[in-house]
């Protein structure tokens, strides 16, 4: 569907475990971003990639956002497990996250620093309980000032099953 001439990677961060939805915390056995990583892989096919970190968090969901408060303080960059293999194939990345305390989990910026994004286009996908992409496309600019980064598609999390319509829109949107 889109981008028909070039291979796209879909990288993204998700973590499965207990997870704040509206009134309720639910536990979630595939990731609200990975969902929706998936379904473009789907649309538009190209190259899935898990941004992993060594460390796991917490399944618990408060436990989760005390780790993530103190990284974000820290400006950390926590390890991942594994690298893209040849970044220089792609020239689009689909880049999907949760918002974290308003901004993408503190790995995206472990990910962004590993590789030159010079000239390659990067879609954001974001998914949240409220706050849509908060400050994280502001977040890519300053780590890939020289990606061409194009405006970013918010979804809400406990949403992710029904978000077939707008995800396509939004892919067609840049064909
Ligand atoms: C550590 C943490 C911090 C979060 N901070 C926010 C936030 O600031 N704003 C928001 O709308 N949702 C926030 N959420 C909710 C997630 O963005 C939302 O549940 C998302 O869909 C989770 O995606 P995932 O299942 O792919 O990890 C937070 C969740 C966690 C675990």
């Amino acid at each position: 569907m889109a981008q028909s001439n070039k291979k796209c990677l879909i990288a993204y961060f998700s973590r499965k475990g207990y997870n704040y939805a509206g009134n309720n915390i639910v536990n979630l056995p595939i990731g609200n971003t990975e969902v929706i990583a998936k379904k473009i892989q789907g649309f538009i096919g190209g190259d899935l990639f898990e941004i992993k970190t060594i460390k796991q968090y917490p399944l618990d969901y408060t436990e989760t956002t005390e780790v993530a408060k103190v990284e974000l303080r820290n400006n950390a960059r926590p390890e991942l497990t594994d690298k893209v293999k040849n970044m220089d194939n792609y020239d689009v990345i689909y880049l999907g996250y949760p918002n974290w305390w308003g901004t993408f989990p503190m790995a995206v910026c472990t990910f962004l620093e590993s590789y030159d994004f010079t000239g390659k286009t990067i879609f954001p996908f974001c998914t949240h309980e409220g706050s849509g992409l908060g400050r994280s496309e502001r977040d890519i600019k300053k780590l890939c000032p020289d990606a061409n980064l194009l405006p970013g598609l918010d979804i809400l999390g406990r949403s992710v099953a029904n978000a077939d319509n707008v995800l396509q829109s939004w892919l067609k949107k840049h064909i």
